[in-house]
């Protein structure tokens, strides 16, 4: 029988943001090594890393307790990220050996990359002497320098390491902070409380835009007309972001913006536009109402703090397109045409389809339909237009 002495897996990580699979290496060290539980201690500042990337303490230890919140044997420490100046692994088992008591035996579990810096880190005697390692990468594939390691750390420090059975998932916090900046899924690679944490706190975005204020802004400058067909513009955006691969939360957000200030009556958008120093051609001062994406981008830019130079340059041409369209150029330019609210136009289920797969035709097309209404107003074709449909027809 075992002694009455406990066994405590001590799981250290950056955890920005913790993932299934520090869950599923932590369970299954627990179930090989029969520990009584494993405690979750996400760093303080790493000596080894470059801290300024990572989310602060706080918040990386809320989305570890909400990870361990369904499992009895898990518990998470915030001794590292409480201590002041750099966190030292050394420090954080000697403290826990103090709370534990002596007879408490520390399986500290270390993935491969921890296990090939272990020499790199203070005081490895100690560490050794301190706790026994779970090595949970895979020395047989993690390469012969670390299997070279671990065999040093045996014979110089007497070092008791063990390997772990569990195959490590190939789930990476890095990867997922990706998919959220870019806005793809990340179901079953975390938990789903910590997915909605990551949301709720708008985590690994890349930006600082709260779209909720955003909506707010723009909506109560709008009719409810504009700004449904603001919506519309949006949902079709996002559509074709995911199909051509831009981020789609720079594609809602450029949606969003995109007409705010097309409702203020003409004398008031040359107005503003001579005041904010924005040149208009001759073209746009005799057609006023060309000239409300440069003035949303305008006040985008200065009333929003929307600094991002695509968002802003989409915004600026989607009533002329220009020279040399982005992706996200011309997906504003299509979506602003195509989206649910516009029936009954002729042609608009062409431009539908083609937008499904030829991001340059539905331009095209979209631009014709433009350039065709103006001349039927019998009113000048904005030069960009004829250069924008010029450029998107030869691609396609
Ligand atoms: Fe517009
Ligand atoms: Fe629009």
């Amino acid at each position: 029988m075992r002694d009455d002495n406990r066994r405590i897996g001590v799981m250290g990580g950056t955890f920005d943001p913790i993932h299934n699979g520090h869950l599923a290496v932590a369970e299954g060290a627990r179930r090989q090594f029969g520990l009584d539980s494993v405690l979750f201690v996400p760093t303080g500042k790493a000596p080894h890393k470059n801290n300024s990337a990572i989310s602060p303490g706080a918040l990386r230890y809320e989305m570890a307790a909400l990870s361990v919140s369904g499992n009895l044997y898990f518990d998470v420490s915030k001794i590292e990220i409480e201590r002041a100046g750099a966190s030292y692994t050394v420090d954080t088992l000697t403290e826990l050996k103090r709370l534990y008591g002596k007879k408490t035996k520390i399986f500290f579990i270390a993935g491969a990359d921890a296990m090939t810096e272990m020499f790199t880190w203070k005081s490895p005697e100690r560490i050794f002497d301190l706790c026994s390692i779970i090595a949970a990468g895979r020395p047989e594939v993690d390469g012969e320098a670390l299997n070279r390691q671990l065999t040093l750390a045996r014979e110089r420090y007497g070092a008791k390491i063990y390997t772990l059975k569990t195959p490590p998932l190939a789930i990476s916090s890095s990867d997922i902070r990706n998919r959220v900046q870019v806005e793809r899924p990340v179901k079953y690679l975390l938990p789903e409380t910590v997915e909605l944490y990551i949301k709720k706190h708008g985590l690994y975005r890349g930006d600082r835009y709260d779209m909720e204020e955003a909506e707010r802004w723009v909506s109560s400058r709008l009719s409810d007309k504009r700004w449904r067909h603001t919506m519309g513009v949006a949902e079709d955006s996002v559509r074709l972001a995911e199909i051509y691969g831009v981020n789609r939360r720079k594609a809602y957000i450029t949606a969003v913006f995109h007409d705010c200030a097309k409702e203020l009556p003409a004398a008031e958008k040359l107005r503003r536009c001579d005041e904010r120093g924005i040149r208009l051609d001759s073209v746009m001062r005799s057609q006023p109402d060309l000239a409300h994406g440069l003035l949303s981008a305008e006040i985008a830019k200065t009333e929003f703090n929307i600094e991002d130079p695509e968002i802003l340059n989409a915004i600026r041409f989607h009533t002329t397109g220009c020279e040399q369209m982005s992706l996200l150029d011309k997906i504003l330019l299509t979506a602003d045409c195509t989206e649910p609210n516009r029936i009954n136009i002729a042609g608009i289920d062409a431009i539908r389809e083609a937008a499904l797969i030829d991001l340059d035709k539905a331009t095209a097309l979209c631009l014709r339909m433009k350039i065709a209404y103006t001349e039927l107003k019998k009113q000048a074709v904005h030069p960009f237009s004829v250069k924008a449909l010029r450029e998107t027809e030869n691609k396609t």
